[in-house]
């Protein structure tokens, strides 16, 4: 995600993308993840996890690492946070406001393609070798054209 970052960052120069912070939030939005979930025995949610979700957690992480540090500017620390508040788009996917920076917008869709590519990718990779095309994929509701190019996955 944040080489994606860097790159679209980069295409948005002409703009005045804030670069920093859109691979700040490449980076750390998902950070409260490393709470929501407990590894102990399997990977499952932790009472923080369930209580609190990892939006509310890296919002508290973010805060206490800002903390430590002197003078850090009070907009960029509200930018930052609005990335990771923001990330899943809509209220209806956990966000609890939408993006409101086109660098909240475009963390938004880089999340976005990123998980769907992997998943598309996973779901490929489980089919058949030999076949040209996947089972039916009922979230995305097609099937996938495999071709030739399966050993690459
Ligand atoms: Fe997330």
């Amino acid at each position: 995600m944040a080489r994606l970052a860097d790159k679209i960052a980069e295409h948005y120069q002409y703009i005045g993308i804030d670069r920093d912070i859109l691979i700040t939030g490449a980076i750390l939005h998902d950070i409260g993840k490393i709470s929501e979930f407990d590894y102990k025995v399997k990977i499952d949610y932790s009472d923080e996890g369930r209580l609190l979700n990892h939006i509310v957690i890296g919002v508290q992480m973010i805060e206490e690492k800002l903390k430590n540090i002197k003078n850090f500017p009070d907009e960029q620390a509200l930018l930052i946070k609005h990335m990771i508040v923001s990330h899943h788009g809509t209220r209806e996917f956990g966000s609890p406001e939408p993006p409101k920076t086109i660098e909240a917008v475009l963390l938004n869709y880089i999340d976005e393609i990123d998980s769907k590519v992997n998943g598309i990718r996973e779901f490929i990779a489980k089919e058949n070798p030999g076949e040209k095309w996947t089972s039916f994929h009922r979230l995305l509701e097609r099937f996938f054209y495999i071709g030739k190019n399966k050993e690459d996955l």
